[in-house]
């Protein structure tokens, strides 16, 4: 007797290995015996989606959202523009648009560099000449604003860009909302042209004032 029980003492190393796999077995088994409880839990006393309720005066069990609250994908602050789609895909007739989806004006172009700003110059700078602290330390430079391919970029593929991000560029739908791309869009152009622009082009008070600073 002695010997065998020593031999068994000696064993529990490989015992010991097999274990898991019997432990496994044995949470199976364990779960197989609790599972039936699931449909308990699935039919839960709850309402449908839509279902009548004799609870509130209107006999809907849906609540209607109360007053302040803020969906994270609201798109009722979506401004009233004919064309829907153009303003949350930045697609006109299976292409990139060349246009925004409503009027940029002054305000519009003073909010997109304000989001430009805070969201754009890490990377691209503040001129869009890719020179972002971010870039000045290692990250990948993305391309300046001024290079002649996108110069020749519809407005929609900037849209597209802040929406679904680019290569190594991530996505910024989550943080801004579809109309502030579309300013920061605007925006990206006007710093194109602040860059591009032949002075002959400017108004004439413009074309004064940049005499004036260049006597
Ligand atoms: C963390 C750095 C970073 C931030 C922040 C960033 N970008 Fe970029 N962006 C890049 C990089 C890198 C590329 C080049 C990606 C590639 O080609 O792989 C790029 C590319 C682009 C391009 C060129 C796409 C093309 O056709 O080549 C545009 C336009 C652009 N970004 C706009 C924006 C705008 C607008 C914002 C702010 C909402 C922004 N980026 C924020 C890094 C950034």
């Amino acid at each position: 007797m002695r010997p065998n029980t020593t031999t068994a003492r000696v064993r529990p190393a490989p015992a010991r290995r097999r274990r898991p796999g019997r432990l496994a077995a044995a949470a199976v088994a364990a779960l197989l015996a609790v599972a039936p409880g699931c449909t308990d839990m699935y039919d839960q006393p709850r309402y449908e989606a839509f279902e009548a309720s004799p609870l509130f005066a209107d006999g809907a069990s849906s609540r209607p959202l109360v007053l302040g609250t803020v969906p994270r994908d609201d798109v009722r602050g979506l401004p009233a523009v004919e064309d829907r789609d153009l303003l949350l895909t930045g697609m006109k007739d299976g292409a990139p648009a060349t246009e925004a989806p409503f009027a940029i004006d002054r305000a519009a172009l003073e909010r997109g560099r304000q989001r430009y700003d805070i969201y754009c110059t890490p990377c691209h700078g503040q001129l869009g000449d890719a020179r972002g602290v971010i870039v000045q330390r290692g990250f990948t430079p993305p391309p300046k604003y001024t290079d002649q391919r996108l110069v020749d970029a519809p407005l929609g593929h900037f849209f597209q860009v802040i929406t679904h991000g680019h290569g190594a560029m991530y996505s910024f739908a989550a943080r801004v909302t579809p109309q502030d791309r579309w300013k920061i869009a605007a925006y990206i152009r006007a710093l194109q042209l602040s860059q591009g622009a032949a002075a002959s082009e400017l108004p004439a008070e413009d074309q004064k004032q940049l005499e004036e600073a260049a006597k």
